[in-house]
């Protein structure tokens, strides 16, 4: 194959989950910029109308669906080949996190909450979209999003959370094996703490100056600072980095 500077994305199908989140909307409209096509996927429709309005490019579309319901996850796929013509990326940022000011004070259903978008859909629909790829036989690629909780532990009463996150990155390591022999690649992007409000709800403002101050580029990324690595993963260049965990922390991890 050619070297080519571009991502190769033109006309490619891209699902995107999370997509009315901070950093999701960031990575839809990164991957608009490259030709591809979107399906947009949240809890929210008219978030995501505004979305895919706010979009340069064509064949974009947004789709309101809780990915807790796994059933639903084959039909969704299905929807994103019919639509976008193929399924060629699915970037799954879906997720949430819930803080907790001490372990006693964590019920069951913040485990299940967390452990349920966090890890159990994650893995449903990586499942669902890795099927559509192979049967559609021209490889493809899975972007899942850990945290650097998965290897810190979490701060700020999210114990819960960065277990989820754990599961992420062995899940992310088990698919890269079962899908590489069909050409598609499977990589977890672990971003260190990015300006959404998943970071700042019930954070204390001393955790999130202490964690800056420990960021050696000495700010919190912006959602945009992570779009472009998760279009890098889906594009040719990537085509060799699989079961790989991206740390885009600004130095606050190193490996
Ligand atoms: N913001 C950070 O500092 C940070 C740090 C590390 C990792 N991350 C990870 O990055 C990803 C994106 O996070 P973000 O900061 O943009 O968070 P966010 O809260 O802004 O976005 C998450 C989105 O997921 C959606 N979502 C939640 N439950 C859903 C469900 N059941 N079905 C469909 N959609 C659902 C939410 O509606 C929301 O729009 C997440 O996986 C998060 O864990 C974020």
């Amino acid at each position: 194959m050619a070297w080519s500077v571009g991502a190769g994305l033109e006309g490619k199908g891209v699902i995107v989950t999370g997509a009315a989140g901070g950093i999701g909307q960031a990575v839809a409209r990164a991957f608009d910029t490259t030709g591809a096509r979107v399906m947009a996927v949240d809890l929210d429709q008219a978030k995501l109308d505004e979305l895919i309005v706010g979009l340069g490019g064509r064949g974009h579309i947004g789709v309101a669906a809780d990915l807790r319901i796994i059933s639903s996850h084959d039909a969704l796929v299905e929807r994103a080949r019919r639509e976008l013509g193929n399924v060629y990326v699915l970037a799954n940022l879906a997720a949430v996190l819930r803080r907790r000011s001490s372990l006693e004070e964590i019920t069951e259903d913040d485990w299940d909450f967390q452990h349920d978008i966090n890890l159990k859909s994650a893995f449903f629909l990586c499942r669902a979209a890795g099927k559509a790829m192979v049967a559609q036989g021209h490889g493809g690629r899975i972007i899942t999003f850990a945290s650097q909780g998965w290897w810190t532990g979490g701060f700020g009463g999210s114990v819960v959370y960065a277990a989820s996150k754990g599961g992420i990155v062995s899940m992310t390591r088990g698919l890269a094996r079962t899908f590489g022999p069909h050409r598609i690649t499977v990589n977890a992007v672990s971003p260190g703490q990015v300006n959404t409000p998943m970071l700042v709800t019930g954070l204390a403002p001393a955790m999130y100056e202490a964690m800056k101050e420990q960021t050696p580029l000495g700010h919190v990324a912006e959602p945009d600072e992570l779009a472009g690595t998760v279009v890098f993963l889906a594009s040719d260049h990537a085509r060799y980095i699989t079961g790989a965990t991206i740390n885009v922390s600004g130095g606050f991890l190193m490996y």
